[in-house]
């Protein structure tokens, strides 16, 4: 299949990305806590040919956000398991925490889930940023940055060494003979680095993929760095066109510099999209979810999502000065809510936080169909995406569009598959197959 093929991810939040999706759509306002629910949602993203579902995964929530939006976070791989058993070609990526896990468990439950599904698992490498998390897991307070990261690559390396502790052909299933397995094909990891101690193989042979496809969404030095070294999909990206195509190249240069080929790295950076029949009514469906929007939630999530605690502000008040004092220990997020309070210091927090919108610092694509084929092959053209992470502002309504009206104007074009041609998600990105013990992700597999 050409380089040029177009890729996608569902990317599904309860009843869509948009903070007031579940006021506009017809559920009871429980559909999103069932199985159907989610059954339906990835049976329509496998009918479009998607190369994913996508599942976040947030360890802990603020109380304030109950009181705003449905909360669901289920445990991804749960979820994803069940979906495995009502979808049979499309791609199940989950999320999972380097910081709030141990990286032989992980490794089996994404192991687990690969070959439950025939080899569709993907596992979205976070390293979770929320301080509220520790206190669930009875664990002192979340390391900084630079330490996350640090875990993060030793995670990622003690995972692989689990994944790849049976060679693929360590199953004999000589029954004549009375041996199952070849004993001389298992490679303990036996790894003792600075955060992790990992002894032992897998409880079960070499997944169908030999390795759960990784994917990252770091945007910081240390989270492109982590990508470059491991991601096979990575769906960060800043929010204009050149801007993208310029940390493409970036991203690139680093996958060279990690001994790595950039083809062996998708990029789909996440797109929230309102769609609909003539560009004013997306205008207008996008136009009512913002006039739903709680203010209340709005500057609630900007200080939460900056790592600050809503219920120690007033909301009638500026922001204090204080806050900025030390740039170096300032996220993304707070420094797009400081730089906005800073350029209004009388303007009330209320106020202000209504400019930083967005959960993820994503984009939001607003028009028709046509607008939004057009869009993407603008950006796939401009070599500043592969594809995108759609996240439908409500569900399930444009996802729905997405699949009957945008992926027929792709496949015209011939731009996108008009069938599954692979089994597992691997085959559906073109990705290598590793060998096992391969210690560059990239080499590709000589087993099969
Ligand atoms: C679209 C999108 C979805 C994300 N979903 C999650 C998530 O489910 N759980 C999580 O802990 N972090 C999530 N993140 C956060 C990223 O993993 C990453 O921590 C964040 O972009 C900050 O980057 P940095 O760690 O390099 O500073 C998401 C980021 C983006 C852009």
């Amino acid at each position: 299949m050409s380089a040029r093929q177009l890729h996608f991810n569902a990317f599904v939040w309860p009843n869509g990305y948009h903070e007031s999706a579940w006021r506009v759509v017809g559920d009871d306002g429980q559909d999103v806590l069932r199985l159907p629910y989610y059954a339906d949602l990835a049976r329509l993203a496998e009918r479009g040919l998607m190369d994913s579902v996508f599942l976040a995964d947030n360890i802990a929530i603020a109380e304030y956000r109950v009181t705003h939006l449905p909360q669901t976070q289920f445990d991804p791989i749960s979820v994803l398991s069940a979906l495995a058993a009502v979808t049979t070609r499309i791609g199940l990526i989950g999320t999972g925490s380097t910081t709030y896990n141990k990286p032989w468990d992980l490794a089996r439950r994404f192991a687990t889930l690969d070959h439950l599904s025939g080899g569709r698992a993907g596992w979205n490498i976070v390293t979770t940023m929320t301080p509220l998390a520790a206190a669930n897991y009875g664990e002192p307070p979340l390391p900084q940055h630079a330490d996350r990261y640090a875990r993060a690559h030793e995670f990622v390396d003690v995972a692989i060494r689990a994944w790849d502790s049976w060679d693929d052909d360590a199953v004999i299933a000589d029954r004549a003979r009375g041996v199952w397995g070849d004993r001389s094909k298992l490679h303990a990891p036996h790894f003792h680095g600075r955060h992790y101690d990992v002894e032992g193989i897998l409880p079960f042979p070499r997944s169908p993929q030999g390795r759960p496809v990784l994917v990252q969404a770091g945007q910081s030095a240390d989270g492109i760095a982590l990508a470059a070294r491991y991601a096979e999909l990575v769906f960060s990206g800043p929010p204009s066109i050149e801007a993208a195509a310029a940390f493409r190249r970036r991203l690139d240069e680093q996958v060279v510099a990690a001994g790595r080929d950039p083809a062996h790295v998708t990029l789909l950076p996440a797109l929230m999209i309102t769609l609909g029949g003539t560009e004013a009514e997306a205008r207008a469906r996008a136009g009512r979810l913002e006039e739903l929007a709680s203010a209340d939630f709005r500057w609630q999530n900007a200080l939460y999502t900056a790592g600050l605690d809503p219920d120690a502000f007033d909301p009638d008040a500026p922001l204090p000065a204080s806050l900025w004092a030390d740039p170096s220990t300032v996220s993304e997020r707070a420094r797009q809510l400081f730089a906005a309070a800073q350029a209004r210091p009388q303007v009330p927090l209320r106020e202000v936080a209504q400019q930083v919108t967005g959960g993820a610092g994503q984009m939001h694509f607003v028009g028709t169909p046509e607008q939004l084929a057009d869009h993407v092959l603008a950006w796939q053209d401009a070599g500043a995406s592969d594809g995108f992470t759609l996240m439908g502002s409500t569900l399930p309504y444009e996802l729905t569009a997405f699949v009957d009206h945008v992926v027929p104007l792709l496949q015209r074009r011939g731009r996108y598959r008009t069938e599954y041609t692979g089994a597992t998600l691997r085959e559906h990105l073109g990705l290598p197959r590793p060998r096992a013990g391969a210690m560059d992700p990239d080499d590709p597999s000589t087993a099969d």
